[in-house]
């Protein structure tokens, strides 16, 4: 098939693009670098050997899209550009819907426009708001607490209102949760700007000397060890989801949410220990108080995807933590 992938020079579009010309398919990336670097396109091309043509421009210019999707004779989108920062969503909520939310429906028009009925969204774990039962399935209430959570919520149901509309829609909402590690090549992995939100790269950076040590947000849930507890996924793992992903939406119209996560939680403090071991660094941290919105334990349950996809992900921990560390001391990862 003929894929575009949006936010494709992005960290995990940069790894499902490299999946689907491992396995045969063509692609073209639109990108318009807000949170990426054009060499990316490069380092696809390097890895697959295999073209990865980059257009830089935004998802919201329709008739880019259209251009785009008629020169590439695409026959169906991947739709990972987004904004996706929780804090900053809450500042600068306009352009978080205007990136997510419009910049959705552009796609949507230019694909209506051209014929191209297929997509595999990029969603996120944070469409369940605050936990009711573990694991997460995906009859799970869902919820928002923040403009980014309800970006997502927003474009999940328009995708399903769009669905209702003609037989023809094929859309694959994959509700992520919490993607780590880098490619093994170490030429791909998660470059965050400024100082990390998320708890892997800022536990690497710790390892790495960058920052003095890690704050973990919180000892006294009710976990294990009283740190929180996620569902971190391999990036490789969620890549080749979203191959599956493709090929099932291809054979299957209608709109279908689906997660993809290990369906194990691990604590901070299990992090801890794992990328210390991985890395032979020390890793120093301190407690502080809990992080305003954050739960105590989010893990999916996996079986829709494994009986759906015939998906399931393969990588250990151990894996994720090091690729992370060879990404994080490798060249490539410097800016
Ligand atoms: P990322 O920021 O690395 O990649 C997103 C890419 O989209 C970037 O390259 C950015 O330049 C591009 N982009 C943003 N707005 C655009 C626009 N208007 N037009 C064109 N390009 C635009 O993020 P990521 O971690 O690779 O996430 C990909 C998708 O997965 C996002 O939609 C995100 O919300 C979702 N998601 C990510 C996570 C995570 O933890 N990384 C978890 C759940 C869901
Ligand atoms: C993040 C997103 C959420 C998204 C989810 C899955 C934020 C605020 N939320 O949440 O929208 O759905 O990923 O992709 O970005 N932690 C520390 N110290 C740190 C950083 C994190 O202790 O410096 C802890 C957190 O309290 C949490 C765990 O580590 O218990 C994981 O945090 P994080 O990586 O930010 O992911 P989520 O909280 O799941």
């Amino acid at each position: 098939m003929n894929v575009l992938l949006t936010g494709g020079t992005g960290y995990i579009g940069s790894h499902a693009a490299v999946c689907l010309l491992q396995a045969g398919h063509n692609i073209a990336i639109i990108d318009n670098l807000s949170n990426s670097q054009e060499l990316v396109a490069g380092r696809i091309e390097n890895i697959t050997q295999k073209k990865a043509p980059l257009i830089v421009g935004d998802i919201c210019d329709t008739n880019l899209l259209i251009q785009t999707i008629q020169e590439h004779r695409i026959d169906a989108i991947m739709h990972f550009a987004g904004l996706k920062a929780v804090g900053e969503s809450n500042a600068i909520p306009i352009s978080y819907y205007i990136n997510n939310v419009q910049g959705t429906l552009s796609i949507l028009n230019a694909m209506d426009q051209t014929g191209v009925s297929t997509m595999v969204f990029s969603s996120s774990a944070t469409v369940y708001g605050e936990p009711q039962y573990l694991p997460i399935d995906e009859h799970h209430p869902t919820s928002a607490t923040n403009p980014y959570g309800r970006s997502k919520l927003h474009i999940e149901e328009i995708l399903s209102d769009v669905a209702k509309s003609d037989k023809k829609w094929s859309f694959i909402c994959l509700r992520y949760f919490n993607p780590v590690g880098a490619h093994h090549s170490m030429q791909l992995g998660e470059q965050p700007n400024g100082v990390p939100n998320n708890l892997m790269p800022y536990i690497a950076q710790v390892a790495h000397g960058i920052r003095a040590q890690l704050s973990i947000f919180g000892n006294d849930y009710l976990t294990t060890d009283g740190t929180g507890v996620r569902d971190y996924i391999h990036v490789m793992d969620l890549a080749e989801g979203h191959l599956c992903a493709l090929d099932y939406a291809h054979q299957h119209p209608g709109w279908h949410a689906i997660n993809l996560g290990t369906g194990t939680g691990h604590s901070v403090l299990e992090m801890v220990t794992a990328f210390a071991s991985a890395s032979g660094m020390e890793i120093p941290y301190q407690f502080e108080p809990r992080r305003s919105g954050d739960v105590a334990s989010c893990y999916a349950k996996t079986d829709k995807a494994n009986k759906l996809l015939q998906w399931s992900a393969k990588r250990s921990l151990e894996s994720m933590c090091t690729s992370t560390w060879a990404w994080q001391t490798g060249e490539f990862s410097q800016k």
